[in-house]
C-alpha cells in the first residue's frame, strides 16, 4: 500500500530573494525526500508558499513606503524562478497572502475557539512613544535572558534560540530609532498552550522519536522544560489575517504572523486540491484513514524554526483534533560562506539567482547535499565547490558512467548480452544490491547526506572493479568477458542513476536516456504551470505527477540500444575560485 507523505517546507519571508542557506536548509533537502518517496511508489504532496505578514515584510514596505503586496509581487516569482531552475519539485508553492489562506486560518482559530484553547486576556504590548503606537516584538531588541546576549529580539534570541517576550528581554529597546520604549496594556487572543501541554507531552512520548535529529529533540525538551504558558496569537497591527472576532476592540488587530504562516501547512493542500479539480483530496494527506493508519508528514525547517514545529503547530493541531501530527521535523543548521556566517545586510550572502545560471543545476545540488548542514552548520567555500565538483562529481561519477557507456555503445551498440560471471562481477553485483539497500535506507531515515556518500561509494568501487578488469583491453582481446564486465558495470551504474536521482535529477534523466530508456525516470512539474508563454513565472507553482515507481535495482536488458554518451558534468577550472570570490568580495558592503 503506497504511504501518503506530506513534504512540508519551511514558508520564506517575501522579503528578498533566496541565498544558498534557504536551499541547503530547507528546499533542497525537501525536494530530495520529495522525489525519493515519489520513485518508490508513494502518494508525495511537497507545499510550501512565500510567507506574506509579519515584520520583516511591514518593515520592507515602510522603508521604501509602498504596500506589502508589491514586495510579494517582486520577490514571489524570483522564488518560483529559483525552483524551477534547480527542480525543486513542489506539488505547490503558494502564498500566505491568499483568499484560501484567510479562509482556512479564519475557520483554524475559529475552531480553537470553539473548542475551549483559545481565551481573551489583556497583555503588556512594546509601546513606541516617539512613533505613538505599538512595535511588533521584532522591532524590539534588549538583552537575552538566558544567554545575555545584548542584541537579543523581542521574538526570539538568535544567539540560544529561544522564543522571546520583549518584556522578558533588558533594557528594551527599538529598532526603528534606538529609543526605550515602554510598555502598555492591549487585549488579545491567546493560545492555551497550559491546557495543550499533556496532549502535547503525551504525543511526544507516546512514539518513537529516536529517529529524530538530536538537535531537534533536545530544543524540544529545553523547551518544555520551563513548562507551557499561554501565547497571544493577534498583534496590534494593520497587516495580516483579520481576528475573527466580532467586538470593535479586534478591528485594528490582526492574527499573529506565525499562528498564520503554519497553518499554511494545512490551507496549501486545500488550494492544491481545489485547484485539480478534486476538492476533498487535501484529507488524504490530513485525516487519518478509517483503518487507522495516519498520512506521514516531515517539516523541513531551518534551527531557528524548531519549537515552532514541534510545539505550536502540534499544539495547535491537537487543539483542533483529528489531523495528522508530525512524523518528523527534521531541522537544519545553518550553511556559512567561506567560513562566515551570512549576513544580508552586510550583503555576505551567495545568492540562488547569481549562481543559477553559471552551474548546472545539478552541480549547485550536488554539493549543497554533499555539504548538507544536517547535524552541525556547513560551509560553502569556493574551492572546495571547485575541488568537489571535479574529484567527485565529474571524476568519480560522470566520468565513470561516460566511460563505460563509451565502450559498450562503440564496441556494441547495445547492452551486451554477458557470459559466465566471475568472482569480480559478483563482487560488483553484490556491492550494488548493498549500495542499494543502503541508500534506501538512509534517504528513508531523512539522512541525506549519508545516502549521497553510500552512493558515491559504490561509483569508486565500479571505478575500482573497471580498473581491475579494463574492459578496453577485453573488447580486442576477449570479446565475450568484455560483454560480461561491460553488462556488469553498465547495470551498477543503471542502479546508481536510480539512487542519484533524489539528488541529481536533471543529469541521471539525461543517462536515463542514454541508457537506451524512453520514459521519465523521475516526474518533474510540469513546466508551463509555472512559467507563464512569455516566460515569466506565474504567481503559484503547481504541478502534478503521473505515478511512477522507479526505484529498483537496475534490470537493463541485455540489447538495449546504447546512445553516443556525453558529458553528464562539467569540469570546473580553478580560475574559478578567484573570479567568485573576486565576485563576493565586490559585492559585500
Ligand atoms: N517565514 C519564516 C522564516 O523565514 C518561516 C515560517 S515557517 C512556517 O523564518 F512555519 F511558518 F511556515
Ligand atoms: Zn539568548
Amino acid at each position: 500500500m503506497p504511504e501518503t507523505i506530506l513534504v512540508a517546507v519551511a514558508w520564506p519571508y517575501v522579503n528578498g530573494p533566496f541565498h544558498v542557506g534557504h536551499l541547503a536548509g530547507a528546499y533542497l533537502p525537501a525536494d530530495i525526500v520529495a522525489r525519493f518517496e515519489r520513485m518508490r511508489g508513494n502518494r508525495v504532496l511537497m507545499v510550501s508558499g512565500s510567507d506574506c505578514h509579519g515584520s520583516p515584510i511591514t518593515l520592507a514596505a515602510e522603508r521604501e513606503g509602498v504596500a506589502p503586496q508589491e514586495i510579494i509581487a517582486r520577490f514571489h516569482p524570483t522564488f518560483l524562478k529559483t525552483f524551477m531552475t534547480l527542480g525543486i519539485s513542489f506539488d505547490l508553492f503558494t502564498q500566505t497572502y491568499t483568499e484560501n489562506h484567510y479562509r482556512v486560518t479564519t475557520e483554524l482559530f475559529l475552531t480553537l475557539l470553539a473548542n475551549g484553547y483559545l481565551y481573551r486576556d489583556t497583555m503588556t504590548g512594546s509601546y513606541s512613544e516617539t512613533l505613538g503606537r505599538f512595535l511588533p516584538d521584532r522591532f524590539v531588541e534588549g538583552r537575552c535572558p538566558t544567554c545575555g546576549n545584548p542584541r537579543a529580539r523581542g521574538d526570539q534570541c538568535d544567539q540560544c534560540g529561544q522564543l522571546r517576550d520583549p518584556q522578558e528581554l533588558g533594557e528594551p529597546r527599538s529598532i526603528l530609532d534606538g529609543a526605550p520604549i515602554t510598555f502598555r496594556p492591549t487585549e488579545h487572543m491567546f493560545l492555551d498552550l497550559a491546557r495543550l501541554e499533556a496532549p502535547l507531552r503525551a504525543w511526544l512520548d507516546g512514539s518513537d522519536r529516536s529517529g529524530w535529529r538530536p538537535n531537534t529533540l533536545a530544543f524540544t525538551q529545553n523547551w518544555l522544560r520551563e513548562g507551557l504558558h499561554g501565547r497571544a496569537i493577534t498583534r496590534d497591527l494593520e497587516w495580516g489575517v483579520p481576528v475573527p472576532i466580532a467586538d470593535p476592540a479586534f478591528a485594528d488587530k490582526r492574527i499573529y504572523v506565525w499562528f498564520d504562516a503554519v497553518i499554511g501547512y494545512y490551507s496549501a493542500p486545500f488550494e492544491w486540491a481545489e485547484r485539480r479539480g478534486t476538492p476533498d483530496a487535501w484529507r488524504d494527506w490530513w485525516v487519518p484513514a478509517a483503518d487507522g493508519t495516519t498520512p506521514r508528514s516531515y517539516y523541513f525547517i531551518g534551527k531557528d524554526n524548531i519549537p515552532f514545529h514541534t510545539i505550536i503547530w502540534p499544539a495547535i493541531l491537537l487543539g483542533h483534533g483529528g489531523l495528522a501530527l508530525p512524523s518528523d521535523v527534521p531541522a537544519n543548521e545553518f550553511l556559512n560562506l567561506e567560513g562566515e556566517k551570512m549576513s544580508t545586510s552586510r550583503n555576505w550572502a551567495l545568492w540562488a539567482r547569481d549562481i543559477e545560471d553559471r552551474y548546472q543545476p545539478d552541480q549547485i545540488r550536488f554539493y549543497l547535499a554533499a555539504n548538507a548542514p544536517e547535524n552541525r552548520d556547513a560551509n560553502w567555500s569556493w574551492s572546495d565547490f571547485v575541488q568537489r565538483n571535479n574529484s567527485e562529481l565529474v571524476a568519480n561519477w560522470g566520468n565513470l558512467a561516460n566511460r563505460v557507456l563509451t565502450i559498450a555503445q562503440r564496441n556494441f551498440g547495445v547492452v551486451p548480452t554477458p557470459g559466465a560471471l566471475h568472482p569480480a562481477d559478483e563482487a560488483l553485483i553484490a556491492a550494488t544490491a548493498r549500495g542499494f539497500a543502503s541508500v534506501t535506507e538512509a534517504l528513508a531515515a531523512l539522512r541525506l547526506r549519508a545516502a549521497l556518500g553510500e552512493a558515491l561509494a559504490l561509483a569508486q568501487a565500479t571505478n575500482q572493479y573497471l580498473s581491475d578488469q579494463e574492459p578496453w583491453k577485453l573488447v580486442r582481446s576477449d570479446r565475450e568477458r568484455a560483454a560480461t564486465v561491460l553488462h556488469t558495470a553498465l547495470r551498477t551504474i543503471d542502479t546508481l542513476k536510480t539512487l542519484l536521482t533524489p539528488f541529481l535529477p536533471h543529469s541521471s534523466q539525461r543517462l536515463h536516456q542514454l541508457l537506451g530508456y524512453t520514459d521519465t525516470i523521475a516526474p518533474m512539474p510540469h513546466i508551463e504551470d509555472a512559467i507563464a508563454p512569455d516566460g515569466s513565472p506565474r504567481e503559484v507553482l503547481a504541478g502534478d505527477y503521473p505515478a511512477v515507481q522507479h526505484w529498483a535495482p537496475s534490470a537493463l536488458p541485455a540489447g538495449q540500444v546504447l546512445h553516443p554518451a556525453e558529458p553528464l558534468f562539467r569540469r570546473l577550472d580553478e580560475s574559478v575560485v578567484d573570479e567568485e570570490l573576486a565576485r563576493l568580495r565586490a559585492s559585500t558592503r
